[in-house]
């Protein structure tokens, strides 16, 4: 599937004819239509290798409509000249934000004081390569950042969601290493992954289709999601009150913060999987994650495949896992060790059965990470220094840095 990207729709300018980036006549707007389809054939070749440049248009076109981006959850954003009209006008830097629920726990007098609200992600900042190199993406970056601080909380207007807490913060996940979003506002958090091999008949020789029936272990289908969201927001809600108790008996005041994972996150990622599994292998997934033990002790993780390489190569093709959850911490390591063992074999086995290079598990938790040692599977932990660090914009008093932010796992990518 070779790229058929066409040329971009308008000519360089020369070199006196670039606005300055600080320019006041630079204004940062939604681009129509036809702009918005000008961005996607440009970043086609960058993001949408595994497709066909039309396959890759409809996808971005389809992931507008899913649960997450529909009504006004997406927006996409455009710096460009303000005294050209719309579809006339040069589109110098390209980005797109998702609005997403979020937890943020304070130390109040009384514990954690909970505060639910907004958060927007950020992604495909892109400049049209003819623009580089001039200041235009952090002009836009430092645009959107303010802008987003206020956006959509009020009222019931294009996209608006009325949450209690407004916008909390900004986050995004930056290719191109700590440096250029910390310039314009967003901190680097920790950004690391357990990396585990694909392992054909990981699960004792049993395949897919059969469900794995006798493994440790079971699958996740669609239709379990919603359960398990709602346990994991009850639990992770309580998991940042305790932490920041905890703080607070040490005599520090560290606020945590959590992008919520719940449904509308977890469907995002997997109506785009099947978008694109659809396209490459003419079938999609059933097997969404896998669960070990009985509700009330359960341990679970859910995941994602995502592609660049295609059938091609298998490089850039990774299972994601979105989120692990372990339902009682209480448990013995013992217990939770079987478990987790059992699951990651199901999506080694998944990781063969879909053509993906690796199984990546974001920023495990020391818990988790002693599990994963004492588990005996072959991986790798890969502390990232250029590839999707975790950055986020704090538009609470004081600084990012000084955040603890909760289950910073891949769910909260986009
Ligand atoms: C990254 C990108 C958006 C920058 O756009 P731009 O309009 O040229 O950006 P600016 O002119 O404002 O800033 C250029 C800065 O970006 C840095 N930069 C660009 N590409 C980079 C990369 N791959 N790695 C690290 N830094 C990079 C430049 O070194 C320069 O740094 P400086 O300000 O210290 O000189 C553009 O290069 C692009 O579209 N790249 C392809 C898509 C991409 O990687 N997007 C980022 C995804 S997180």
């Amino acid at each position: 599937m070779g790229s058929t990207t066409p040329p971009s729709a308008t000519p360089a300018p020369s070199a006196d004819q670039f606005p300055p980036a600080n320019s006041p006549s630079l204004i940062l707007t939604r681009p129509t239509n036809a702009e918005r389809r000008q961005t996607w054939s440009l970043t086609h070749p960058m993001w949408g290798p595994a497709l066909s440049h039309d396959d890759y248009l409809q996808r971005e076109a389809y992931l507008t409509t899913v649960p997450l981006a529909k009504d006004g959850g997406v927006t996409h954003w455009i710096l460009t000249e303000a005294s050209q009209p719309p579809d006339g006008r040069p589109i110098l830097s390209s980005c797109e934000t998702l609005r997403k629920r979020v937890l943020c726990v304070r130390p109040g007098a009384n514990g954690g004081v909970v505060e639910e609200g907004l958060a927007h992600a950020i992604g495909s900042v892109f400049t049209d390569p003819k623009f580089r190199g001039r200041g235009y993406a952090s002009r836009m970056m430092r645009e959107v950042g303010s802008s987003l601080r206020g956006w959509q909380v009020k009222g019931k207007g294009e996209g608006d969601a009325e949450e209690e807490g407004g916008v909390l913060f900004s986050v995004l996940y930056s290719d191109i290493g700590k440096t250029f979003y910390a310039k314009t506002g967003w901190v680097p958090f920790e950004s690391s992954h357990a990396a585990f091999p694909p392992v054909p008949g990981a699960v004792s020789g049993l395949e897919p289709q059969d469900g794995y029936r006798g493994a440790l272990a079971r699958p996740i289908g669609y239709h379990e999601l919603a359960e398990l969201c709602n346990v994991d927001e009850r639990l992770l809600r309580a998991a940042l009150v305790k932490r920041v108790e905890e703080y607070q008996k040490q005599g520090k005041t560290t606020t945590c913060v959590a992008l919520l994972p719940d449904l509308d996150v977890l469907l995002w990622h997997m109506m785009r999987e099947d978008f694109v599994t659809k396209h490459i292998f003419g079938r999609t997934p059933a097997v969404k994650g896998a669960v070990y033990g009985e509700p009330g002790r359960r341990v679970w993780a859910v995941w994602t495949r995502g592609y660049y390489g295609g059938l091609e190569q298998i490089k850039g093709n990774t299972l994601h896992v979105l989120r692990v959850v372990v339902e009682d911490e209480e448990q013995l390591d013992e217990y939770l060790t079987e478990g987790f063992r059992a699951i990651v074999q199901i999506a080694q086995a998944e990781a063969t059965e879909w053509r993906s290079q690796d199984v990546q598990m974001w920023n495990p938790t020391p818990r988790l990470r002693s599990i994963i040692e004492k588990s005996g599977l072959e991986y790798e932990h890969v502390d990232r220094d250029n590839d999707s660090i975790a950055s986020l914009m704090w538009y609470g008093e004081g600084d990012a840095s000084g955040l603890d932010w909760v289950a910073n796992e891949k769910y909260g990518w986009c």
